[in-house]
């Protein structure tokens, strides 16, 4: 466990649809009406409702995220943020991965969530090179936080004993040491 200013940080082997959180983050494609991976995982367990939401929301930009309810899921809200699709890294691709960190939380704190579960955006079917992608994720998370009072506790949700191992390597380089009680 980590902790930053008021928030808890961890990196925790989990489905991310199972989490019962104010708010899960969906990797999820522009037209926001569902996909593969994560995203057809989510969409599963919430049912037919979120696809209802989704088809009101005219679609996101890659960088962007919009805000639904959880519907049939365990947390209250779905932040469906859009990542890059790798394609070589000239693209803008660690800057778009970037914002869809910094705006699911600016929706996290305007809808008062306390607590986060962040996928590992653009990581899958995306093909973001991973351990770049996690320096990213958990960087802005980090710098986020001043300006998300709201957020106490941000939760890295890991698909792979692989990626957990690279959101902790991140999260011990990033985060300043606990000050001794
Ligand atoms: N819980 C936590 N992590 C998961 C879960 C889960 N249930 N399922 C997969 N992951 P991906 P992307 C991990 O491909 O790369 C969709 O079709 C997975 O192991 O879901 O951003 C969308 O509609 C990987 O580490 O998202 C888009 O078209 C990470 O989540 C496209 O895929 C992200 O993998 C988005 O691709």
């Amino acid at each position: 466990m980590h902790t930053v200013g008021h928030c808890r940080l961890e990196a925790q082997i989990a489905d991310i649809t199972t989490l019962e959180v104010d708010a899960i983050v969906n990797a999820a494609n522009k037209s926001l009406l569902g996909g593969g991976g994560v995203d057809g995982a989510i969409h599963r367990k919430a049912g037919k409702g979120l696809l209802r939401e989704c088809e009101t929301l005219g679609g996101c930009e890659t960088g962007d995220a919009k805000i639904t309810g959880g519907h049939d899921l365990p947390a209250k809200h779905v932040i469906h943020a859009v990542g890059p699709r790798w394609s070589g890294g000239k693209r803008r691709e660690p800057e778009l991965l970037a914002s869809c960190y910094r705006r699911s939380l600016e929706l996290a704190e305007e809808a008062g969530c306390k607590s986060v579960a962040f996928p590992a955006i653009s990581c899958g079917i995306y093909h973001f090179p991973v351990e770049q992608a996690v320096s990213i994720a958990v960087r802005t998370v980090i710098e986020s936080l001043p300006s998300t009072p709201s957020v106490e506790h941000v939760i890295f949700a890991c698909f792979q004993d692989e990626m957990l191992a690279l959101y902790q390597a991140a999260l011990d380089a990033q985060t300043p040491p606990s000050k001794p009680a």
